[in-house]
């Protein structure tokens, strides 16, 4: 499922009246254009799913969360399963956002277990990866994403791979206003997508969308969507704005 994709993580943000605001906002948006050639998601926080699941029933766009348990239902205070989202129909969800490894100490084997989580669920999981300043800068870059890559996901079979979304988040370029260039974000793209070649095959990687995340806005979506091995985009503060993120879904 090769798809270009835009999907939005509007972390921990907006209260329940904003929230309610900005999807009727992106739902008009979405109505106003024929977008068979991109799939539209949408995260929110957890207690504002159903609402922007209820907006999803007129217009077409897809419905995350952002985080998910690694148990099953029970005695896990503060947790939500893959199962409970299943039940409320939710199509996708984040899983290993830097955010979450640096602040949760979320850790590959922890991304691996959400991961079984959600496809068990028949949730599709949007896995990310990337590097700090400090690993750019002293080159690990690639022997980070490998093994965020390998340990996270390579235990998956091809057809499970093939409904996995990678998304390449630079932290560096996370809420920074420092956007990766094109170059830079392809050459990652492209190491993940032969990674995958090699661990699978030519034809799975060629299923398997690959999202750019950091700083990507409506400005620069076109030149970095534009590239062979970008997919589309992981939206987090562009996201936040209805007519933004609407450009930066039109912008394949
Ligand atoms: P920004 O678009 O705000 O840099 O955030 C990117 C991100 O972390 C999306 O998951």
């Amino acid at each position: 499922m090769r798809r270009n994709i835009v999907a939005g993580n509007w972390k921990s943000n907006e209260l329940f009246s904003q929230a309610d605001e900005l999807i009727n906002d992106i739902a008009e948006g979405l109505r106003e254009f024929d977008n068979t050639d991109v799939d539209v998601i949408v995260c929110p926080p957890f207690p504002y799913l159903e609402l922007v699941g209820d907006a999803s029933e007129d217009v077409e766009f897809f419905v995350g969360a952002q985080n998910v348990s690694k148990f099953d239902n029970g005695a896990f205070t503060g947790e939500v399963s893959a199962k409970m989202l299943q039940s409320m129909n939710i199509d996708y969800c984040i899983v290993g956002h830097s955010e979450r490894r640096k602040y949760f100490n979320e850790t590959n084997q922890d991304v691996a277990e959400k991961v079984n989580k959600l496809l068990e669920a028949d949730i599709n999981p949007i896995v990310c990866v990337g590097e700090s300043l400090a690993q750019r800068e002293a080159g690990t870059h690639f022997d980070l994403i490998r093994s965020q890559v390998s340990e996270g996901l390579f235990h998956l079979d091809c057809e499970q791979i093939k409904k996995t979304v990678i998304a390449y988040e630079p932290v560096w370029a996370i809420g920074t206003g420092k956007t990766a260039t094109k170059e830079q974000a392809q050459e990652v793209h492209a190491f993940i997508r032969a990674m995958l070649a090699e661990k699978y095959s030519d034809d799975v990687a060629q299923e398997v969308s690959i999202l750019y995340g950091g700083s990507c806005n409506a400005k620069n979506a076109r030149e970095l969507f534009a590239q062979t091995d970008v997919d589309g985009g992981l939206i987090g503060g562009a996201s936040l704005k209805a007519a933004d993120f609407i450009e930066i879904a039109r912008s394949f």
